[in-house]
């Protein structure tokens, strides 16, 4: 039987290493949560009846496009789109449009599911691939923002946490593949 009593930390370390880099727990799997929970409430709020398509960001949106989705009661639906413009901890600005989008969005009202804005690029260009299809409206919904380095002006109507330039991982954030599968969040540790 499953314990209810334990405190956080769980599963959860406060230092860790992946690969040749260490990271400082930063974000609980439980501050996650209750941010999924307010997002899914406000989208909830503002999208009743509209069956929204969600379009969730991958690979790194894949936790929080299902957590969310699981919180919103109501008709939605759901697709998957690819991208990527990562390499490591620094970003390279090229995007490869990896797997394109198969429905027609055409009238729909789309909400982009994103794990985290950095530049900004990716979502600028998923934004104006998807604005070509003429959908109803197009809102953001991001876990995490680095507002100090996007580039581009976006309306992220929908974020987490505002958080500092520093990488990060874990929920679906990965450092060269790794980091994907932890719980929390953890953010790369500063030498002193
Ligand atoms: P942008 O185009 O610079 O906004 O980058 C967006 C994508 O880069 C995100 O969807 C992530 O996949 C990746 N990314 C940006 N910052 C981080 C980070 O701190 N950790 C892991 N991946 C990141």
């Amino acid at each position: 039987m499953l314990s209810l009593t334990k405190k956080y930390p769980v599963n959860s370390v406060n230092t860790m290493r992946l690969l040749d880099k260490e990271f400082d727990i930063y974000i609980t799997a439980a501050d996650i949560s209750r941010a999924v929970k307010k997002i899914a409430g406000q989208i909830a709020r503002d999208y009743q009846d509209l069956n929204p398509l969600f379009l969730a960001v991958l690979n790194g949106s894949i936790m929080f496009g299902a957590d969310l989705i699981r919180e919103i009661p109501g008709s939605l639906e759901i697709s998957f789109i690819k991208l990527k413009s990562y390499r490591g901890t620094q970003t390279t600005g090229n995007i490869e449009n990896l797997i394109g989008l198969q429905e027609d969005i055409k009238g729909r009202h789309i909400i982009i599911v994103e794990d985290i804005v950095d530049t900004g690029k990716t979502l600028r260009f998923t934004i104006d691939s998807l604005q070509m299809r003429q959908p109803a409206s197009i809102a953001i919904a991001t876990l995490l923002h680095k507002p100090e380095v996007t580039e581009t002006q976006l309306d992220i109507r929908y974020c987490g946490f505002k958080i500092p330039n520093k990488f990060v991982v874990g929920y679906g954030l990965d450092y060269d593949g790794q980091g994907r599968n932890l719980k929390d969040i953890y953010q790369i540790k500063t030498k002193i």
